[in-house]
């Protein structure tokens, strides 16, 4: 005997003690669970308190009739998709008509034949069972897809973008060692030809009017100081531009398919300075303090490419964070920063931890910030991927683990936990 799912009951609304007392005889004789209400306001209001499965609803009933019982409970968010067999006596088209246009599945006319009863009363429960478990299916489905399609744009992401990074890297490489192999001999020329020139005025103190003049044109020895100042700068820039471009080529490490061990911090840092533009004060805020801890960590077996990927984005959400907060005026004397630190638990696990005393996460949202596409930033600004990627990266491909602590208005810190 079929008896209804999941606690689930019918509910029989009418207002006739007879009609009442042949219908529930009919379910009950089924095994069916069921309730009564004897008029529509009532029948609104535990549908709405305890969802039934499926509504039998009578049409003519004192106060609101069936119809407008049917549209109330057809307008409610909550009570929208139960299905609704109206049974009346009007045998006419038109309330039929009526009734269908208003959303009912079905019809059972009165006087009720039993078996007619519990035959239309099985299709329709079948049939939103069956309706139920094709939703269930194609939202299973939908997040499958949504998951295929992070990792699409995550691998397109990488290898473009990477690919991009690590040419752009190599290209600096090869005119910057140019400039920088030339510097220590353009040094030693200069200070030879200075020596030479300072030689030449102590052997010749009174030179003649010509050159006494030209000397005083170029200011000598403005030019003879200025000259070492400018070597400094050349040597301190293009070791600059190295780093960077060794940065570049770090992040961007191609790790197609094995995993290699690698220093998390030289991932970090290389992170950091391709992110230094976006630390540095500008109109709206002061300079990002970045205060790293770092502890002593082992090489990490990884996918280091995109571990870097994953701190990129934990990174660039926690610059956001702290714009946002300025923008929105809560950190008017606070020194906007991160920290990171890193730690080795248990020889097992390596933890990063990446904190900012930014806007923070109110607690509703929490849950669903790793879900691709959730975003709470403006159209251009976000896409929702960042930390649905860091969530594949650390969870799926590292077997890690990826936690968030925030509180509103103080800061949040991401946690990464990754098997050594
Ligand atoms: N450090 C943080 N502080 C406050 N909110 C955060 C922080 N990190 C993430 N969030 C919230 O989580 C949401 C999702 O982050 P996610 O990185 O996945 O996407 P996004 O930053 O909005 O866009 P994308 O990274 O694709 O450009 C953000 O829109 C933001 O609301
Ligand atoms: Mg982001």
């Amino acid at each position: 005997m079929r008896k209804s799912r999941n606690n689930g009951f019918i509910l029989i609304v009418d207002d006739n003690p007879t009609n009442l007392s042949v219908l529930c005889a009919a379910l009950n004789s089924e095994g069916f669970r069921f309730r009564v209400a004897v008029d529509g306001e009532s029948a609104i209001a535990q549908a709405e308190r305890n969802q039934p499965e499926l509504i039998l609803l009578d049409v003519q009933m004192p106060g609101i009739d069936g119809f407008e019982t049917c549209r109330r409970l057809k307008a409610n968010p909550v009570t929208e998709n139960i299905p609704i067999i109206f049974t009346t006596a009007l045998a006419d088209t038109e309330s039929k008509t009526k009734g269908f246009s208003l959303g009912a599945v079905d019809y059972i006319p009165k006087p009720f034949a039993q078996e007619e009863v519990i035959a239309r009363v099985r299709v329709h429960l079948q049939l939103k069972q069956l309706t139920e478990s094709l939703e269930q299916q194609v939202s299973d489905r939908t997040k499958a897809l949504q998951q295929a399609q992070v990792q699409l744009v995550q691998q397109e992401k990488l290898s473009t973008l990477g690919e991009l990074i690590a040419g752009i890297g190599h290209e600096i490489n090869n005119p910057i060692n140019f400039i920088s192999s030339n510097i220590p001999p353009l040094e030693e020329y200069i200070s030879g030809v200075t020596k030479l020139l300072l030689l030449y005025e102590q052997e010749y103190p009174n030179p003649t009017a010509k050159i006494t003049t030209a000397i005083k044109d170029l200011d000598l020895s403005f030019v003879l100081e200025d000259m070492g100042k400018i070597l400094n700068s050349l040597h301190l820039g293009s070791e600059r531009i190295q780093n960077l471009s060794n940065s570049l080529r770090t992040f961007c490490r191609s790790d197609s398919d094995t995993k290699i061990f690698a220093d998390l911090h030289q991932g970090l840092d290389s992170t950091l300075m391709i992110l230094q533009h976006r630390l540095k004060a500008n109109g709206d805020r002061p300079r990002i303090e970045v205060i790293k801890s770092y502890g002593v960590l082992p090489e990490v077996s990884c996918y280091i490419g995109q571990m870097n990927q994953v701190f990129m984005n934990i990174l660039a959400n926690a610059i956001d964070a702290l714009d946002e907060a300025i923008t929105l005026g809560k950190m008017s004397n606070l020194i906007p920063q991160i920290k990171i630190a890193t730690e080795i638990y248990s020889e097992q696990l390596v933890v990063i931890r990446i904190a900012d005393n930014g806007i923070g996460i109110p607690e509703r949202l929490k849950k669903r910030l790793f879900e691709p596409l959730f975003t709470t930033k403006t159209v251009g600004k976000g896409t929702g991927l960042g930390l649905s990627i860091a969530y594949e990266i650390v969870v799926e491909k590292h077997k890690g683990v990826l936690d968030v602590n925030s509180q509103p208005g103080l800061g949040t810190e991401f946690i990464i936990r990754i098997p050594t």
